[in-house]
C-alpha cells in the first residue's frame, strides 16, 4: 500500500498512535496534517512508552521520516520538548523530521486566550487549554504567525507587534507577555530548532518525494470532533477527516485506503453530546479497565457503548474504506455488551444522523449482544461481524493490547478461533 490515511472514527482517543506505529514500519513517510498539541499519540518502543502530541508517530527503529503539514498549529516549545525526549534515546532523530514553514505557530498568547475564552463561555467546551482554538482563529482572521516568520527577524518583530496590538484591544490588556519578550522567546526556540537540525521544507518541495514513495497520513482526534462536521460547537478547530490531506497537497482520490480507528466502545473528553454515554457502574468499570484518562490533560474520559449511527456517519463523512478495532480486550468478561443500532431523533428512527444537530437530540436504540472472555472468542468475531454488517465497512485489523505488535488481521483472528 502506497498511501494510507488513518483517522479516528469516533471522538478521538481510539488508539490511533499505536495503530499508526504498527503500520509505520511499512511506510517511508509519516505525515501529520492537522491539529496540534491537543492530540496525544502514545507509542511503545522496546517496551518504553512515549506520548507525542505534535510529532508524527514514526518508528524510531526504522528509517521512516516524519512531516508536519501546513494544516497543523505548532507549539514550538512543546515540539522541542518532544524532540529532546526522543533524542535522549535515539540521538539525531530530529533530523528525520520535516516541518512545512506554512504551518502556524501556537504562541503563549494563544494558551492565555484559550483559558480566558473558556471562562467567558456560558457553556465551556472543555478544551485541552493548548491554545488550539485561538491559533486557528488567528489563522482565519489573518492574525496568525506562520512558522517561516521565525526566520526573518524584522518580519517577526513587525508581526508580533501588530498581533499584540490587536489582541490587547480585544482582551482589554489582559495578555501578560510583551511582544519584546515574545520575540526573545521565539528567537531562543529558533536557535534550538537549528541546533537539533530540524528541516523546514514545504509540501510543494516535497511533492515529488512523497509521490515516489509510501506515505502514511496520521489523523488527529476523530471525525466527530471535526470542525466542520463534528458535534459543533463541541469540536476541535482543525480537520479530523481524511480530506485534511489537502493541506499536504494530496487529494483523497490519491489515497489507496482510509482506515477509521474505532474503539470497541465509545469515549469522549470535554463537553458535548454523547448519545450512548453510560453513567452506571459498568461505565466506571470500563473506564478503569481501559485506563480512560486523557493522554494530554489526564482528565477522566466519559465512557459509553458502541454507537453504530455515529460510525455510519463517520464512514460517509470521511470516506472510510476499512476499520481497525481497538480495545475489544477491555470488555473481556462482560456478560453482555450493548450496541446502539439507531437513534430516535424527535420520534423519527434514524440509522444515520443527517446532520451534526441530530446528535444533540438523539436517544439511543440498543441491541444487546453476548460478551466474550477473550478477543479470540467466537463472540468477539460475531461482534465484529455485526459492526461490519451494520456499517458496510470491513474490520481489517484488530488491536488487542497497547503494544505495537499486539495487532492481528481479521484472518489471524478467524484462524485462531
Ligand atoms: P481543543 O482542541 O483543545 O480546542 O478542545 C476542543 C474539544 O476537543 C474538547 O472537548 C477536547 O477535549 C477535545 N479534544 C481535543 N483534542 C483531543 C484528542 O486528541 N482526543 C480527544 N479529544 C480531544
Amino acid at each position: 500500500m502506497q498511501r494510507l490515511a488513518i483517522v479516528g472514527a469516533q471522538w478521538g482517543d481510539e488508539g490511533k498512535g499505536k495503530v499508526v506505529n504498527y503500520f509505520s514500519k511499512d511506510f517511508e513517510w509519516i505525515v501529520r496534517f492537522s491539529g496540534g498539541a491537543n492530540a496525544g499519540h502514545t507509542i511503545y518502543v522496546d517496551g518504553k512508552k512515549y506520548v507525542n502530541h505534535l510529532l508524527p508517530s514514526i518508528q524510531p527503529r526504522s528509517s521512516s521520516r516524519g512531516f508536519l503539514g501546513a494544516g497543523m498549529v505548532i507549539d514550538v516549545e512543546q515540539l522541542i520538548n518532544e524532540f529532546e525526549t526522543l533524542e535522549a534515546d535515539f540521538p539525531d532523530i530530529s533530523c528525520r523530521f520535516y516541518i512545512d514553514p506554512e504551518a502556524f505557530a501556537v504562541l503563549p498568547w494563544h494558551k492565555e486566550e484559550d483559558v480566558l475564552l473558556e471562562t467567558m463561555r456560558k457553556e465551556p467546551i472543555g478544551t485541552t487549554g493548548r491554545g488550539i482554538g485561538p491559533s486557528y482563529t488567528d489563522k482565519v482572521s489573518r492574525e496568525g504567525l506562520k512558522l517561516y516568520t521565525l526566520f526573518d527577524e524584522n518580519l517577526l518583530k513587525e508581526r508580533l507587534e501588530s498581533i499584540y496590538h490587536m489582541k490587547q484591544n480585544i482582551y482589554n490588556n489582559r495578555l501578560t507577555v510583551s511582544p519584546e519578550d515574545m520575540f526573545k522567546y521565539l528567537q531562543r526556540l529558533r536557535g534550538e530548532l537549528e541546533r537539533l537540525k530540524v528541516n523546514f521544507t514545504s509540501a510543494v518541495d516535497m511533492s515529488r518525494v512523497f509521490r515516489s514513495t509510501s506515505v502514511l497520513f496520521e489523523g488527529a482526534q476523530g471525525v466527530l470532533l471535526d470542525l466542520d462536521f463534528g458535534t459543533y460547537p463541541f469540536v476541535t478547530s482543525g480537520a479530523c477527516m481524511a480530506h485534511g490531506v489537502s493541506s499536504v497537497g494530496f487529494s483523497t482520490f490519491e489515497l489507496d485506503s482510509v482506515y477509521g480507528v474505532l474503539k470497541a466502545y465509545t469515549t469522549r473528553v470535554g463537553a458535548g453530546p454523547f448519545p450512548t454515554e453510560d453513567f452506571t457502574e459498568t461505565g466506571e468499570k470500563i473506564r478503569e479497565m481501559g485506563k480512560e484518562y486523557g493522554a494530554t490533560t489526564g482528565r477522566p474520559r466519559r465512557v459509553g457503548w458502541l454507537d453504530l449511527p455515529a460510525l455510519r456517519y463517520a464512514r460517509i463523512r470521511s470516506g472510510l474504506t476499512g476499520f481497525v478495532i481497538t480495545k475489544g480486550d477491555v470488555l473481556n468478561g462482560l456478560e453482555e455488551v450493548k450496541v446502539c443500532v439507531a437513534y430516535d431523533v424527535d420520534g423519527v428512527v434514524k440509522e444515520v444522523p443527517s446532520t451534526s444537530y441530530d446528535f444533540f437530540r438523539a436517544k439511543p436504540i440498543y441491541e444487546t449482544v453476548k460478551g466474550w472472555p477473550t478477543t479470540d472468542h467466537i463472540n468477539f468475531l460475531k461482534y465484529m461481524t455485526f459492526i461490519e454488517r451494520e456499517t458496510g465497512v470491513e474490520i481489517d485489523y484488530i488491536s488487542y493490547g497497547p503494544k505495537t505488535e499486539e495487532m492481528k488481521t481479521r484472518n489471524d483472528l478467524i484462524i485462531n478461533i
